[in-house]
């Protein structure tokens, strides 16, 4: 069962062991022909629901999720909010966080030091210490958030093309506006995994950035290894990939205390 329930996303699992605390709370309910408090009944299911989680193995954190999630739900019918505030805010977190409940990628954004630490691992440009440059080298940033990234690279290393993809309804249209103007720069509504996608095909980038979460680290790797040409770079913001060492690290001194774990294809 526990290994069954290890395939779902944690946000499936969780809903579904939800679903079995209820039904057994409400079926212990009627068995011994009990009448408890919705509150308490809400309490019995969190207890359950919690217990539940706990034995298919979901991280602490969602523990407390569980726990709390039916009493909140009977505390929150007193407050007699009206359901069309329920729907917008369902609606709002629909189109900036879209399918986290799969990806188990949310949208946080890079620290602004992070964008200027990229900069060091573009191509050279042209005149720098005497190197070649890399006419029109290419940059992509898998799952580009609100493009910050993107525009701050666009503008001061113009001599490169970025590339953003990004699955997030909200998050893809900021970009698009932050974006008008800049020439070089583009973004992409998909997903990263889509193979019908041109733009998701690695094997066109000199530079390949990522700040995404432990979960499809290794999927990622993968991907990078069998598309990603010869000398061009990958780079992870704070994710490491399981059992591979990065050529080089990059401590970043930002609220998060980011890293960027640097590899040379
Ligand atoms: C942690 S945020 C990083 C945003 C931006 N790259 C930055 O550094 O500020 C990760 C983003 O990836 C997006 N994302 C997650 N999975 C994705 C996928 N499979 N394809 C495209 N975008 C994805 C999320 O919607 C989110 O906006």
């Amino acid at each position: 069962m526990r290994t069954l329930l290890s395939r779902l996303p944690p946000s499936i699992t969780a809903l579904l062991l939800q679903v079995a605390a209820f039904s057994l709370t409400l079926l212990s309910v009627r068995l011994f022909a009990l009448q408890p408090a919705p509150l308490f009944f809400a309490l019995l299911c969190g207890l359950l629901a919690a217990s539940f989680s706990h034995l298919a193995g979901l991280a602490r954190w969602w523990l407390f999720i569980q726990l709390c999630f039916a009493p909140a739900l009977v505390l929150m019918l007193a407050f007699d909010i009206p359901p069309g505030i329920f729907l917008a805010a369902f609606l709002i977190m629909l189109v900036v966080y879209w399918s986290t409940f799969r990806t188990q990628v949310p949208l946080y954004l890079s620290s602004n030091k992070v964008w200027r630490a990229l900069e060091a691992f573009l191509p050279p440009a042209a005149g720098d210490s005497g190197e070649v440059r890399q006419p029109g080298f290419r940059f992509i940033d898998l799952g580009s958030g609100l493009g910050g990234v993107l525009t701050h690279l666009a503008r001061i290393r113009p001599d490169g093309h970025y590339t953003g993809v990004e699955s997030a309804p909200l998050p893809l249209l900021w970009s698009w506006l932050r974006i008008r103007g800049l020439r070089n720069c583009e973004v992409h509504w998909g997903s990263i995994w889509d193979e019908r996608l041109e733009a998701c095909n690695l094997a066109q980038y000199d530079v390949v950035f990522a700040y995404l979460s432990p979960v499809p680290m290794e999927q990622l790797w993968h991907k990078a290894r069998a598309e990603m040409r010869p000398g061009s770079v990958f780079v992870s913001s704070t994710f490491a990939v399981p059992e591979q060492l990065p050529h080089q690290t990059m401590e970043i001194d930002d609220l998060h205390h980011s890293t960027l774990l640097v590899w040379r294809m």
